[in-house]
């Protein structure tokens, strides 16, 4: 299979290059910088992408490349991947009196095939500080905004640069120059599919594995569930999955997880009863990051005490996403260190496992397709994420069983409600968060003090900025009157209109 290897200089666009070159059914890598040339020989490798980074090229730390890899392929470097090709071959960078981020236009000076289809004019998207202000005499520059020099080309070689990002969705034509670059320049053939990341995943997988055994924590979520089928069809009964009841789950989670994976797709699958670990540990605890850091050990303890009772259990398996990686990890070229995981909330320095991570360079689209693509119902795989942490951080502040079961039902309401009304598909996330203040109401002729509920659903393609759904009032009004009737415990609902940035889609 032909493949476009991109190289990290710690950009946290990294796979979203990845995921544009995937669109185009073509398979791409994401490698650290500092790659053997020998790899980037092979012929498999149609082209090589530098991406960007948040480093200076004059930073004596910066990463810095062999100038001999830009004989070897065709090369687009994209913002520091520009800075650092311009600065090797004797132009000149600095620093910008101020960072430009965000959009700027674009303006095409001369024709070629990089710009192919790409207008005249249009909008590209910018984050960059420094930039590059005299070009090498080895290149022509291609287009220009108003502040920079935004597309140039080597005079004879096949070396591109564009210094805005034309990964993200803001860059008007930046799929358009992705193509220009993967199939017009690389001629790399479209022969990649979700079917082939299920086969060259499944070698891996059992590569990794060999013949010990591995526990996965099954929520019921999309991720988990996908990577539960997936490992399962690598490995079989050597997997074991476990379901946690944390006593935080939605309403009849378990037995919905139970009866499909376990009855239906033949899992080995054990259900874990650790309701009083988790709320015990969680009693008086009201910080997010402290009960995220909390149920994330409570997880690793149920695992670790699982592995104990089973022989060569060495590997734990997770459904971690690339959002995930990307929203936990705080990146400096090759050498970035997970601080706090997202999927389980924290993982402590003492877990006696290796992780086995499939679908961990994929967003949640493509793991949606890969689950449709394993037999996964299409209700399961099309379902809201849920959080690893689960209700405990959408009961604000501190956790308890009674409050957990006034939110379970009013959640259920609300999922219910989207679901008959044929809202479910359209929203992306949604949800009840349980707030910790009781309010004054009148039900009948008397008073009420209860909790308030704040509804929250989300539209966002990639979970990592989102905007409030536009539901209608009608249908709010009746999810609020259902909710109040019928939920001990709460008086008052409001809705959440706030998007990401600059809020999160959890509250905690
Ligand atoms: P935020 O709240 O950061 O969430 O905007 C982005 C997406 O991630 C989910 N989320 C989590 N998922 N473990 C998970 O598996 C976690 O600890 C976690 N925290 C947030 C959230 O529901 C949303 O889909």
């Amino acid at each position: 299979m032909d493949k476009i290897v991109i190289l990290d200089f710690g950009s946290q666009y990294n796979q979203l290059i990845a995921r544009r070159v995937r669109e185009l059914g073509v398979y791409s890598e994401v490698v650290p910088f500092n790659v053997d040339l020998e790899e980037l020989k092979k012929d498999d490798v149609k082209g090589i992408i530098l991406s960007g980074g948040p480093n200076s090229v004059y930073d004596e730390d910066s990463p810095k490349i062999d100038k001999e890899l830009f004989s070897l392929k065709p090369v687009l470097g994209i913002c520091y991947g520009m800075q650092i090709t311009q600065s090797m071959f004797g132009g000149k960078v600095s620093p910008s009196e101020k960072r430009e981020y965000g959009k700027s236009q674009l303006r095409v000076l001369k024709e070629n095939e990089i710009l192919k289809d790409v207008k005249d004019e249009s909008t590209v998207w910018m984050s960059h500080g420094d930039h590059v202000d005299q070009l090498s005499p080895e290149f022509d520059l291609l287009g220009d905004t108003d502040s920079c020099f935004a597309v140039a080309k080597h005079k004879e070689l096949p070396i591109y640069n564009l210094q805005f990002h034309p990964e993200v969705t803001h860059s008007e034509y930046g799929s358009q120059i992705i193509k220009n670059f993967v199939l017009g320049v690389c001629n790399a053939s479209q022969d990649w599919n979700m079917g082939n990341y299920i086969e060259k995943t499944v070698e891996q997988i059992r590569e990794q594995v060999q013949d010990k055994q591995v526990i996965l924590g099954l929520s019921g979520g999309v991720d988990s569930s996908v990577a539960a089928v997936l490992v399962h069809k690598a490995i079989g009964d050597q997997l074991t999955c476990i379901f946690v009841d944390t006593g935080l789950m939605r309403k009849d989670e378990g037995k919905k997880v139970m009866d499909l994976y376990g009855e239906h797709f033949h899992m080995n699958i054990k259900r874990v009863d650790a309701v009083d670990l988790f709320l015990d540990n969680l009693k008086g605890v009201t910080e997010p990051e402290a009960k995220r850091k909390i149920i994330g050990r409570d997880f690793i303890e149920v695992f670790n005490a699982e592995k104990a009772k089973m022989k060569d259990a060495e590997f734990l398996a997770q459904g971690t996403i690339y959002p995930d990686v990307i929203e936990s990890t705080s990146i400096k070229g090759p050498s970035s260190t997970i601080k706090s995981h997202h999927n389980v909330g924290g993982l402590p320095e003492e877990m006696q496992f290796e992780l086995v991570e499939p679908l961990r360079e994929l967003f949640k689209d493509e793991v949606r397709q890969v689950g449709i693509e394993l037999g996964i119902p299409e209700h399961m795989v099309m379902r809201h994420p849920f959080p690893g942490p689960g209700l405990g951080i959408r009961v604000i502040e501190e956790v308890t069983k009674d409050k957990v079961k006034i939110l379970q039902e009013a959640d259920d309401i609300f999922i219910n409600a989207l679901m008959e009304e044929g809202l479910y598909d359209q929203t992306s996330q949604a949800f009840v968060t349980l707030l910790p203040c009781k309010t004054v109401g009148v039900m009948g002729d008397n008073r009420t003090y209860e909790y308030v509920a704040a509804i929250r659903s989300v539209n966002t393609s990639d979970f990592m900025t989102a905007h409030f759904s536009r539901l209608p009032f009608d249908f709010l009004d009746s999810v609020a009157t259902k909710i109040i009737n019928e939920v001990r415990g709460i008086n008052r609902v409001v809705y959440d209109i706030t998007s990401k940035p600059p809020g999160t889609i959890e509250w905690e």
